[in-house]
C-alpha cells in the first residue's frame, strides 16, 4: 500500500481562549428578528473538523496553532516533514503585513502549500497596490486618494458619499457605518479616527452605490469561475449604510448581521455574468491569487463592474463565503479541500495517489 500524503493544516490563534465566550440569541434582547442562528463554532473547531475530513480522504492530516511563534512552526516542520501545508495563517503578532513571511518560511523550506504565494500575498495585502495594479491594467476601481498622516486640511477632487478604509487591513477591520462619509467634516473625523486608531494610512475611495457580488475562483494554471454570490441589502434599515461592515460580518448581535444576505447565485443576465466573471479572472490573475480566491466587487447603478478587493486564500468555513459557491456549483466540502491541496501537491510535482 501507499504511503498517505501528509497535510499539516497550519493556522495562527494567538489567544484561543478568547473563544470561550458564547452568544446566545434568545437570550439577548434584540431589537430585530434576526435571520441567522449562531453555532458557537470556534476556529479551532473548524480546522479540526477540517483535518478530520481530510482524513476521511485518504490523508494522514494534523493541525498546528502556531501561537505567535515561528520557532513551534519550523520545528514542527522538522519534526512531522508534512508532504503539504493547508496554510490558514493570515496574520502574525497581530499583524496582517507579516502574512506573506509565514508562506516565505514555507518557500524556504521547500514545502509545498496551498493558496497564493509571498508575492501574491503582499500585492493583495495593499488595497492601494491592488488599485494601481488593476486599474493600469483597465481594471476599474473606485477613484481614491490616500493620507499617510494627519494633517491640517485634506484636498481633493472626489464625489462624495466617500468611504474611508485603514489602508491594509482586511476582513472588514475598520470597516463601519461611520466610515461612509457624506461631508468633509465627517471625512476629517474618520481619516484621524482610521490613522489613530489602527495606526496605518487611511484609504480614502468613491463610494459605489450598488449591488455587491463576491466571486469565487478555484485553481492554479486554469481557473475556474464559481457561481457569483451576491450581498443582499434590500432588508438594511435607513440608519444603516449598504456595506459589509465590521459589525454585518462578525457581531451576531447586531442588525447588519442579518440584513446582509447573501444569494448565491447572483441574479445577473448572461451579459453581465460574464462581464463580472472575466473581470475577476482577469483580477485574480494579475494580483497572483492561486488555488483559491474571491474578488469583491461593486457593480453600479449602471452596471459598471468595479473591483473593491483580491482576498487571497479566503475563509473557507463551511457553507459561507468561498464554500457556498463551490456548493452551488456542485462540490461537496470535502471535494474542494482535497482539490485545493492537489493543485498545491502538482505544484511541487508530487500526483495524488
Ligand atoms: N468603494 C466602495 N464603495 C462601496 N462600498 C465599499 C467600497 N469599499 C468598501 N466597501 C464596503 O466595505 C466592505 C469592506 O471593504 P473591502 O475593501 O472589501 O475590505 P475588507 O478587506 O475589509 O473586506 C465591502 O464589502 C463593501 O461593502
Ligand atoms: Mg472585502
Amino acid at each position: 500500500m501507499n504511503k498517505k500524503i501528509k497535510v499539516a493544516v497550519i493556522y495562527n490563534e494567538a489567544y484561543p481562549e478568547l473563544y470561550q465566550y458564547k452568544t446566545d440569541l434568545k437570550e439577548s434582547k434584540l431589537d430585530f428578528v434576526p435571520y441567522f442562528e449562531v453555532d458557537n463554532i470556534t476556529p479551532m473547531d473548524e480546522y479540526e473538523d477540517l483535518v478530520n475530513r481530510l482524513k476521511e480522504e485518504g490523508f494522514d492530516a494534523y493541525s498546528l496553532n502556531i501561537v505567535d511563534d515561528f520557532k513551534l512552526l519550523i520545528n514542527n516542520l522538522e519534526k512531522e516533514k508534512p508532504d503539504v501545508i493547508f496554510n490558514f495563517v493570515e496574520i502574525y503578532l497581530n499583524d496582517a503585513k507579516l502574512e506573506m513571511n509565514i508562506a516565505g518560511i514555507y518557500e524556504i523550506l521547500g514545502i509545498p502549500y496551498t493558496g497564493a504565494s509571498p508575492m501574491g500575498l503582499a500585492n493583495c495585502q495593499s488595497k492601494v497596490l491592488t488599485k494601481r495594479i488593476l486599474s493600469s491594467n483597465k481594471i476599474k476601481t473606485a477613484d481614491f486618494f490616500l493620507v499617510n498622516e494627519i494633517q491640517k486640511s485634506y484636498r481633493h477632487k472626489l464625489k462624495y458619499p466617500l468611504i474611508v478604509k485603514p489602508a491594509f487591513e482586511d476582513a472588514s477591520v475598520g470597516i463601519e457605518n461611520a466610515s461612509v462619509v457624506k461631508n468633509y467634516k465627517l471625512l476629517k473625523e474618520r481619516i484621524e479616527h482610521v490613522i489613530l486608531q489602527y495606526k496605518q494610512p487611511a484609504l480614502v475611495e468613491e463610494f459605489i452605490e450598488g449591488r455587491e457580488l463576491n466571486v469565487a475562483i478555484i485553481g492554479d494554471i486554469n481557473p475556474d469561475v464559481l457561481p457569483i454570490s451576491e450581498i443582499d441589502f434590500s432588508e438594511m434599515p435607513e440608519h444603516l449604510a449598504n456595506i459589509v461592515s465590521y459589525q454585518a460580518k462578525w457581531d451576531p448581535l447586531n442588525e447588519a448581521y442579518h440584513k446582509t444576505i447573501p444569494i448565491c447565485p447572483a441574479p445577473l443576465n448572461d451579459e453581465l455574468r460574464i462581464k463580472v466573471e472575466e473581470t475577476a479572472l482577469a483580477a485574480f490573475k494579475l494580483m497572483g491569487a492561486r488555488d483559491y480566491s474571491r474578488v469583491d466587487i461593486r457593480l453600479t447603478k449602471d452596471d459598471e463592474v468595479y473591483v473593491l478587493e483580491v482576498n487571497p486564500n479566503p475563509d473557507l468555513t463551511e457553507g459561507a463565503g468561498f464554500m457556498r459557491s463551490t456548493e452551488t456549483a456542485g462540490y461537496t466540502y470535502n471535494q474542494t479541500l482535497v482539490k485545493i491541496v492537489s493543485f498545491a501537491l502538482a505544484r511541487a510535482g508530487k500526483i495524488m495517489r
